[in-house]
């Protein structure tokens, strides 16, 4: 975090000012780290294998101005959806430049996915002949499922192994691609999302050799050459103080050398190396900005913030941990305090015990560190308590990227029948 004094300062700019001029709740990003945390993300794996592109997906931070940042940073679109595809074109990325990985596709899905000319990557076997229905895709990628899933996000984030509902078994790869080559497509890829918020280096060249042992024996066995291999996303950030961050040297070197290994092991053409990383991006590179507005003393203190589990739902979600800085407060005597939103529920209470400044008030702001990833694009209105705006600051400069919404936002696209009114 950065202070000037005692005050917290996101880009040069003071929470004070940001909250006075848009309010709170507010999501703050800044643009100067976003575009650093890509460059260092993409130099580490390029340098040791240059044929490299990396995917944003769409999912962890969707505002438009985000997404052109990475646009212009050279990242091309994963999404998740076909509003996610119109996204994506909306900022001016298409064709290759996006990957359709959506997971049990319907009818309308499919054909959208086809017709909108992007990566399509199948999450199951049984999509294929659905697809095919609707023509024949130029090109194709399968999202294997290797059997093994990882995540620092607790239980509740599993994007692999037997408990996960993603990706194709590994016994059924091969049936996918022959029976994709037998009707006529003829360009590949492949996939896998194994894990999210991975800060263990070994992790990722460890799920390489797994998804190369697969692909390389379909190339070898069924004579195709694959343009491209994604490895997913899944690169890390610390969330407590004093968690280790990932050593993202280690993690390039290594999966590269894999990579490496395992393409010559099979006799393959060296395929482009992808990724799509989104939380390494943005995570910490997003602050939420929120105001006490209430202190209960009960059976404990607890802080009433505007932050509700609907504004940020990862705690009330999974259990996650944010740090909390509160402004002008940080060097004071700490005790242990709870603090929550506004909501009629109680897994809004999502910090039970913490040492906070012990003089906490009403008024006082407070800033939601690591808040960049799912935390706009996973919120929702909830007790009429509604979507915060986004803020993007760049140096001196701040710019409000998303409208807070509004009473006309909670009730629009509502209808009454006409007898309700009498
Ligand atoms: N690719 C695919 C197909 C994905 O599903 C995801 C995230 C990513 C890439 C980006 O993963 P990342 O680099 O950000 O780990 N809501 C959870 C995280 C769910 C991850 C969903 N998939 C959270 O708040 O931690």
């Amino acid at each position: 975090m950065k202070f000037i004094g005692d005050q917290i300062a996101i880009g040069n700019i003071p929470v004070t000012e940001l909250a006075a001029e848009y309010g709170t709740p507010t999501y703050v990003y800044d643009e100067q780290k976003i575009r650093a945390n890509y460059r260092r993300a993409y130099q580490a794996f390029a340098k040791h294998y240059p044929d490299f592109k990396m995917f944003y997906a769409v999912k962890c931070c969707n505002n438009p101005a985000i997404v052109n940042i990475m646009r212009q940073e050279g990242a091309g679109a994963d999404c998740a959806s076909v509003n996610e595809i119109l996204l994506a074109k909306s900022v001016g990325l298409s064709g290759e430049n996006v990957m359709f990985s959506g997971n049990f596709l319907s009818d309308s899905d499919i054909r959208q996915g086809l017709e909108s000319g992007v990566i399509f990557n199948l999450d199951d076997i049984s999509i294929l002949p659905r697809l095919l229905k609707f023509g024949t895709p130029e090109m194709l990628s399968f999202r294997v499922n290797p059997g093994y899933g990882k995540s620092n996000v607790g239980e509740y984030v599993t994007n692999a192994g037997p408990g996960a509902k993603f990706g194709i078994h590994p016994d059924q790869v091969m049936d996918a691609y022959r029976m994709a080559k037998a009707a006529g497509i003829k360009r590949f890829g492949a996939h896998m999302m194994t894990g999210s918020c991975i800060t263990d280096a070994d992790y990722f060249p460890f799920v390489t050799g797994l998804l190369m042992d697969i692909i390389g024996k379909v190339a070898k066995e069924l004579q195709i050459d694959f343009e491209f291999i994604d490895l997913g996303g899944g690169l890390g950030i610390p969330y407590k103080p004093g968690e280790p961050a990932l050593d993202l040297e280690k993690a390039a070197e290594k999966t590269a050398e894999v990579f490496r290994k395992k393409t010559a092991e099979y006799g393959m053409k060296p395929p482009q190396l992808k990724m799509e990383p989104a939380r390494f991006f943005v995570g910490n590179a997003g602050y939420l900005i929120g105001t006490v507005h209430s202190i209960k003393d009960s059976y404990s203190r607890i802080i009433g913030t505007d932050i509700g589990m609907n504004v940020l739902a990862r705690p009330a979600m999974y259990g996650s941990y944010h740090h909390i800085y509160v402004n002008g407060k940080e060097s004071h005597p700490r005790t242990k305090l709870g603090l929550c939103g506004q909501l009629c529920e109680n897994t809004d209470f999502w910090v039970k015990e913490r040492d906070l400044p012990a003089d906490i008030a009403e008024g006082d702001l407070i800033v939601v560190e690591n808040a960049g990833a799912y935390g706009f694009g996973m919120s929702y209105q909830y007790n009429g308590r509604l979507r915060a705006a986004e803020v993007l600051v760049n140096g001196d400069k701040s710019m409000l990227i998303r409208d807070r919404e509004q009473f006309e936002d909670m009730i629009r696209h509502t209808h009454v029948p006409e007898y309700l009114k009498k």
